[in-house]
């Protein structure tokens, strides 16, 4: 979505250095967002994030924080005031994988995952919303006080084996989101989640990079493509954006259709 709906707007989307939050960061900034990309080790990576959205005519920064830390969480904050003045639109979407079988998962991957993924979401919705409440509903910026918007997965309702940590982590933040907008749409907060597919990104690499893997993988895509970070940057825009002002407590899945359970087609 090209053009000025989140003018005036600024932005915090978590692991903007690559992959999907940078997809989220260049659409936001396309819609006339001002951004602050964190980043966790990629510092280059966050760097070409934050020319791309200058080259767009935007402002950016790039924050290095590590997303379950909470003092680190606190900082990016803090910076994200010092150097834009208020937020509007926080998108938590750092997210890793460490994949064993369950009877071989060790806690410390069991761990590690939850700390990133699901607590880092919460660290971050817990910042945001206290900021959302300090300001309030910012005249002629937005209708809203504030869009929380959480990068979640298909595997928040397709169970994934040989993924606990990964699945469970994402069906975590559902109940996260959801009963954040339960307590704070009342001051006028909105608190979404996005559920993407499979996404041409890091994280899935080696479940695509022979033809045969790819091929397995579109068995799973009804709609035959694998997703692009664009793909779910797009919709960010737009729940981050008055067009959808009426939408909480939702998850959008942006999955070509993988939550339809393509296996099942034609059966029985
Ligand atoms: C995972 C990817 C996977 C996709 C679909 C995502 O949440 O991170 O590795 O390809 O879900 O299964």
């Amino acid at each position: 979505m090209e053009g000025t709906t989140l003018n005036n707007q600024i932005a915090i989307v978590t692991g903007a250095s690559s992959g999907i939050g940078q997809g989220i960061a260049f659409a936001l900034g396309k819609a006339g967002a001002k951004v602050v990309v964190n980043y966790h080790s990629n510092a280059e990576g966050a760097q070409e994030t934050v020319e791309k959205l200058k080259s767009f005519g935007t402002d950016a920064i790039a924050v290095k924080g590590d997303v379950s830390k909470e003092q680190d969480v606190i900082t990016l904050f803090q910076k994200a005031i010092a150097m834009f003045d208020a937020v509007d639109i926080v998108v938590p979407n750092a997210g890793i994988q460490i994949d064993y079988k369950l009877h071989e998962m060790a806690l410390e991957d069991w761990q590690k995952v939850i700390d990133i993924n699901l607590t880092g979401q919460f660290l971050c919705a817990r910042e945001a919303v206290k900021l959302f409440l300090k300001q309030g509903v910012r005249d002629h910026i937005s209708k809203a006080a504030g869009k929380l918007i959480h990068i979640s997965s298909v595997h928040d309702v397709i169970p994934w084996s040989g993924h606990v940590n990964y699945a469970a982590s994402k069906g975590g933040i559902d109940m996260l989101m959801k009963s954040i907008c339960q307590g704070y749409a009342v001051d006028k907060i909105r608190c979404n989640a996005i559920s993407p597919g499979a996404i041409a990104t890091k994280i899935n690499e080696n479940a695509r990079d022979t033809e045969e893997e790819r091929k397995e993988m579109l068995k799973l895509i009804p709609y035959g493509r694998i997703g692009q970070p664009k793909d779910i940057g797009e919709v960010a825009a737009w729940l981050a954006s008055d067009h959808s002002d009426y939408i909480n407590g939702e998850t959008i899945y942006v999955d070509g259709g993988m939550t339809t359970y393509p296996g099942f087609k034609g059966n029985g």
